[in-house]
């Protein structure tokens, strides 16, 4: 894969306190870019914001904040990782997971009145809702079947319409389950993703792991997810930064792996079973959600390169 120098530059990176985003800030500063991260810290922390990075605590909701802050520099890109990322909380509140939408609208008029040439957009495989076919490549129907789901679609689809309008390039990219930690030790205290919940009980925070459903139609009854480890999610984002069109891409291994052969894999690294209970499905929770990433690796010269077992070894690192 190609590693481009980014050094040049000056890169807004909006949530760039959080899990992913503070990966991407450490990849950019490492590589002597020029970084500023907006972030309210309503879930990321600020000690995980590389000391380089300028830090401007500001929420996105706030109109005239953000635009401010675009207009007293000059910004190459813009990284938008800050959202509400959890599908089942987006079932049962519509106004908070709406704000996915209103941040959106603020950026992208920010940017138009400022003039960026750029944005890279994290969204999600939600977008796709349930396969028609796996792996799913970026041409799969679009149907999401969670609200999250379809903050990330619309979201995809005003930067599209902004940048036809306004005459800018944007990449969204479409992650897959993020997981493995960056070598931050980024503890996600809210995420309800499988990685962080089994975090909570090898650290004595949950008494055990719940496992949502083992009757989906998979090999062992359990849902089946891509988990692409975030050092493969950032090298997306530096090769994004370098793309000019316009485009959509997957990222992701895919591999799929279902949720019971994840805890497998996490019981054979620390040698003991993880106490566990199966609960009722979530509602909103895919089936199965695996990537084909061939147009990524076509377009942006990008492919994941961690395995399962590297995933839950860096992640195992993260407690020890
Ligand atoms: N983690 C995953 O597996 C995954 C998968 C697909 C897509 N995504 C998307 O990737 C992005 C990053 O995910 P993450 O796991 O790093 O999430 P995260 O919650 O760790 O990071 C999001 C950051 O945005 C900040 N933020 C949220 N709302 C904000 C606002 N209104 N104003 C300013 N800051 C705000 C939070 O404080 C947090 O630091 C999200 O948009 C998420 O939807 C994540």
């Amino acid at each position: 894969m190609k590693i481009t120098n980014h050094k040049q530059k000056h890169i807004l990176v909006l949530g760039g306190a959080g899990y992913i985003g503070s990966a991407c800030v450490d990849a950019l500063c490492n590589m002597n870019a020029k970084v500023t991260v907006v972030d309210n810290l309503s879930h990321g922390e600020k000690k995980y914001v590389h000391p380089k990075a300028i830090f401007i605590k500001t929420d996105l909701l706030g109109r005239k904040a953000i635009n401010k802050i675009m207009a007293e520099e000059t910004y190459d890109s813009v990284l938008h990782f800050a959202a509400h990322k959890d599908t089942g909380s987006s079932m049962k509140n519509a106004t908070k997971y709406a704000e996915n939408l209103r941040g959106m609208i603020n950026i992208l008029d920010a940017m138009v009145a400022n003039k960026i040439p750029q944005i890279i957009f994290s969204s999600s495989a939600t977008v796709y809702g349930t396969p028609v076919y796996s792996p799913m490549d970026e041409k799969h129907p679009i149907k999401p079947i969670n609200f999250y789901g379809y903050t990330k679609l619309a979201g995809e689809q005003l930067i599209d319409w902004y940048s036809k309008i306004h005459n800018f390039n944007y990449v969204s990219l479409r992650y897959f389950n993020a997981a493995g930690d960056y070598g931050l030790k980024y503890i996600d205290k809210y995420s309800k993703n499988l990685f962080p919940a089994i975090v909570k009980v090898l650290t004595g925070k949950s008494a055990y792991l719940e496992i949502y459903g083992n009757n989906y139609k998979t090999r062992d009854g359990t849902c089946i997810r891509d988990y692409i480890h975030i050092s493969d999610l950032v090298s997306g984002h530096l090769a994004a930064l370098n793309y000019k069109p316009s485009d959509i891409f997957n990222l992701g291994t895919s591999h799929g792996q279902t949720v019971k052969e994840v805890i497998a894999e996490f019981e054979k690294q620390i040698g003991r079973a993880l106490p566990k209970k199966i609960v009722a499905p979530r509602p909103g929770d895919s089936m199965s959600l695996v990537a084909d990433c061939t147009y990524a690796h076509h377009k942006l010269g990008w492919q994941a390169i961690y395995d399962l077992p590297k995933i839950v070894s860096s992640t195992l690192k993260t407690i020890i």
